[in-house]
């Protein structure tokens, strides 16, 4: 089938590879000209595991092609998916402007029968404005086109997001057409080879799923969180209590781990939109509002732990303090530092007067660009080069090269031998064994 894409971000240029990938005809399109320059010459703007060689591959054969031309994609499109950015307005609401300005052009080029379907995540509702501005350009053509507006929205998880697109473990379609069912039934066949995957659902549900799938994550998240911060106070060990409920096929291993608060452009965003239009149509969300506290909350967890093991001490505290820092990144396997737990901890480290020296295995390039050179702050070349001349270690992403670190070296190196692990990776009783001190979350032993 032939299929266009607006916006070149995580989702539209993975979603356009693996649509390329199965056989299908796919132009992407993007108003940023370097970008699209870029994609043609195979730089991909983001870095996603195996994504880099699909985009050549399928942009060689042909299947692939990246343009700033809307009317040409537009006319080329049987399928027309919108996957533009909605970033948070001011108050919390996911801001459309985007969204919209993409289905005022499909209005405006539009000269036959189309399906326009959305994935980026946009809150209950949007569907029909953008069925309303795509048909307002059309009236003022004179035009009467048959199109129908799908809402499809995407569950790629970044670091696995082309895993996620090959092998989706549902296909939600939210349509008011059969024959927009039927269309992308057809363009989602490859997918759907073993089991059928697709869950056909109205509009709006469609749009509901995808905010109440990223709340409930969150709000696991959360809750663990909470039970992590009793579990300090009370004397227990969080990491005991997750192994003690997860084997409950009604809770789940997944989204039980606490840590230094939930980051990255979805969750965060995803969660106060979600509580934003709960508001708006007048329902109070209680939890979802706590969800967020808790989160916020959280992410400052980390320097409080570090506060409190300094304070203890006779000398002024962090200020003057090095801290080597392990993980920029908001998870692993993403360069990706938006939201990051990280960027709140080195604020309040610098704020507090220590400097840092820190290491990400891919987030180094995107940490430049958001903190430039500062006196406080040391790019190093590896984990262990962070270490160097630093008096305590932070652990914020969980890097798999960070799970197994030499803890001898690591007592050699940091100069107060101490160690604050945001993401329990360490087993306490073989850290403490090498003489260091021991900090984590929830494990008040
Ligand atoms: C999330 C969802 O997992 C995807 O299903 C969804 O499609 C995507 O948002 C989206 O809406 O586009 P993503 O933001 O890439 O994906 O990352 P996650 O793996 O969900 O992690 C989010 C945050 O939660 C990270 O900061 C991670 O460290 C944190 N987290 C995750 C925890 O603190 N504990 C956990 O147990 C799991």
């Amino acid at each position: 089938m032939r299929v266009a894409i607006f916006g070149t971000g995580y989702v539209g240029l993975v979603t356009g590879t693996c649509l390329a990938e199965v056989g299908h005809d796919v132009v992407c399109v993007d108003i940023d000209q370097s970008k699209v320059d870029g994609l043609q010459r195979g730089i991909i703007p983001i870095y996603e595991p195996g994504l880099e060689p699909m985009v050549k591959a399928n942009h060689a054969s042909g299947r692939l092609a990246f343009t700033t031309d809307a009317a040409q994609a537009i006319a080329h499109g049987e399928v027309i998916f919108i996957a533009v950015g909605t970033p948070p307005d001011e108050d919390g609401s996911a801001d459309l402007q985007y969204v919209l300005a993409v289905a005022r052009t499909i209005g405006r080029h539009l000269a036959r029968p189309t399906v326009v379907v959305n994935k980026s995540t946009v809150p209950v509702g949007t569907a029909d404005k953008v069925r309303t501005a795509i048909a307002e350009e059309l009236a003022a053509r004179g035009q009467e086109n048959a199109f129908d507006v799908v809402s499809n929205p995407e569950f790629l998880k970044e670091g696995d997001a082309v895993a996620d697109c090959m092998r989706p473990d549902r296909i939600v379609i939210g349509a008011s057409s059969a024959h927009a069912v039927t269309v992308l039934r057809r363009l989602y066949a490859p997918f759907n080879r073993n089991r059928d995957r697709v869950v056909e659902m109205d509009v709006r549900s469609a749009e509901l799923t995808k905010y109440a799938a990223n709340a409930m994550l969150a709000t696991k998240i959360s809750f663990m969180n909470e039970i992590a911060n009793i579990a300090e106070r009370v004397g227990a060990d969080i990491e005991q209590v997750r192994q003690g409920i997860g084997s409950d096929p009604r809770i789940g291993w997944h989204f039980i781990y606490p840590g230094a608060g939930y980051g990255g452009s979805c969750f965060p965003k995803d969660v106060q939109a979600l509580a934003r239009t709960a508001a708006q149509h007048g329902h109070q969300p209680q939890l979802l509002n706590a969800v967020e506290a808790v989160n916020a909350a959280q992410k400052g967890h980390l320097f409080e732990l570090i506060q409190r093991h300094y304070d203890r001490g006779e000398d002024e505290g962090v200020r003057g303090k090095t801290f080597a820092v392990w993980g920029l990144a908001f998870k692993p396997n993403t360069d990706d530092m938006r939201e990051a737990p990280s960027r709140r901890v080195l604020a309040q480290l610098w704020e507090a007067g220590a400097k840092v020296q820190v290491f990400d295995p891919e987030a180094m390039a995107e940490a430049r660009r958001i903190f430039g050179e500062r006196e406080d702050l040391v790019f190093c070349d590896s984990a262990f080069a962070a270490l160097h001349d630093a008096d305590a270690l932070v652990v914020i992403t969980e890097w798999k090269q960070f799970r197994s670190p030499d803890f001898a070296r690591m007592r050699e190196a940091l100069g107060d031998a101490v160690v604050f692990d945001g993401r329990n990776l360490y087993d306490p009783a073989e850290i403490e064994a090498a003489g260091l001190a021991y900090y984590g979350i929830g494990r008040g032993r």
